[in-house]
């Protein structure tokens, strides 16, 4: 087998076999594949796409290359969550002690922020002390222990994904549903447990903007999880508009934490509940309305908000911030804005992204650093009734306000009636 014919054969819209892939990933990561065939390759499968067999056995390929972390042992019923990434979205440090306090243990392989979607290990850095980077024996002795882990990624898992994706980055190659499917399904399926659910975001502030794309990335992603025999549902929810009240890692974390103490919901908790609604009803077969009730009870009672403790308390955080969150300090300059007329307030996700960037709570480019203060706390909430002079938002930075006052301009709406908005598109 030639690594040119394997292109080629893409390059022609023919259909690669598994042997086929198997040889190319297997050479891809033992660095056998120079830059420009396997630039090639993807430039022939972004131009002619592959059926739904190929992206699995490309997936299985992927997957096969790395090493494959077995958190079925621990449990009969064990489960992993991804979501494609959006403005505000602090649901993991909300859905995975919820979900551990009801029996169920998660082990949460999370990512950095970049651009405008930020990361769940950069909040949880967010919390002094915290720990993000656990081998596989720690990550599966705090799974047995307590149930709940949230940790980067090892090297070790799909280890073609950062080839593949470092070289997309720079051929205008992203924008792929098979690729984009077997990036995201590799890294998850390398993480063996019963059931898998994916929160694809749709909208302004998300990369797939449409939902018609969306629903095509969906069923391929569900396809190829069923195909290794994995229980998935993927839920479409919407990022027209950022997610609860904050953006930003401190912020974030607060909120997740005041979730969590039952002081305060948000659609950051909608959202939340209907992926644990989603895990319930696959691994234990319990109804919507059972579920719910689980959930609020697990808040209620106060034992998702101690299950978080644990994980923080284990990964070395400083719990006391947890206990007490007026210990994170936020960005010196609070710029407030204000309603200039009454009505219905309504965020544009994608302009909040650019603002959280430019306050300093995300970065650019792998290597910034980032400021764990800055960010958004929205005083008037999305949809929201407000009376002209009400402040709508108040963005924290450390940097210069002259680009953050131009960015504001447009990243808001007031209408006279209030607009029907879904949280969750559909789930399939
Ligand atoms: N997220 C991933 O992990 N991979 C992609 O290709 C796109 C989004």
């Amino acid at each position: 087998m030639r690594i040119t014919d394997i292109i080629s054969k893409k390059r022609d819209s023919y259909e690669l076999t598994k042997e086929e892939l198997d040889f190319f990933v297997g050479k891809v990561v033992k660095n056998e594949v120079p830059d420009y065939q396997v630039a090639a390759f993807l430039m022939a499968t972004y131009l002619n796409g592959m059926t739904a067999d190929e992206a699995s056995n490309l997936t299985n390929a992927m997957v096969e290359t790395g090493d494959v972390l077995d958190i079925e042992g621990i449990s009969e019923f064990s489960f992993d969550k991804h979501s494609t990434g959006g403005v505000g979205d602090k649901i993991t440090l909300i859905l995975v002690p919820i979900i551990a306090s009801l029996g169920i243990p998660v082990v949460k392989m999370s990512g950095r922020g970049l651009g405008m979607t930020g990361g769940t290990l950069d909040k949880l850095e967010s919390i002094p002390g915290f720990n993000i980077h656990l081998s596989n024996s720690e990550i599966l002795k705090q799974a047995k222990d307590i149930g709940a882990v949230i940790c980067a990624q090892t090297s070790c898992l799909a280890p073609s994904d950062k080839i593949f994706y470092e070289l997309r980055d720079v051929t205008a190659t992203i924008d792929s549903i098979p690729l984009i499917a077997s990036s995201i399904m590799s890294k998850k399926l390398a993480i063996k447990n019963k059931a898998l659910i994916i929160d694809l975001k749709v909208g302004k502030g998300a990369f797939m903007k449409d939902i018609n794309e969306a629903r095509k990335l969906a069923n391929l992603m569900k396809d190829i999880a069923v195909k290794h025999g994995r229980m998935c549902k993927i839920i479409l929810s919407d990022m027209d508009c950022p997610i609860g009240y904050t953006v930003g890692n401190s912020l974030e974390v607060i909120e997740a934490v005041e979730v969590l103490a039952g002081k305060r919901k948000s659609s950051s908790y909608e959202i939340t509940k209907s992926i644990a609604v989603e895990v319930l009803g696959l691994l234990k077969n319990i109804s919507k309305t059972e579920a719910e009730k689980m959930v609020d009870d697990s808040i209620l009672s106060g034992k998702a908000f101690s299950k978080f403790k644990e994980l923080v308390s284990l990964q070395h955080g400083n719990v006391s911030f947890i206990e007490d969150t007026s210990k994170f300090k936020l960005s010196k300059i609070a710029v407030q804005v204000k309603a200039e007329s009454s009505g219905y307030v309504y965020y544009d996700a994608l302009k909040f992204g650019e603002i959280s960037l430019i306050s300093g709570a995300g970065r650019e480019r792998k290597e910034d650093s980032i400021d764990y203060g800055a960010g958004i706390y929205f005083n008037k909430t999305n949809g929201e009734n407000v009376k002209k002079g009400d402040i709508l938002f108040t963005v924290y930075s450390n940097n210069n306000t002259d680009t953050l006052t131009e960015c504001i301009e447009g990243s808001f709406e007031i209408k006279e009636s209030i607009l029907e908005q879904k949280i969750i598109y559909e789930v399939i």
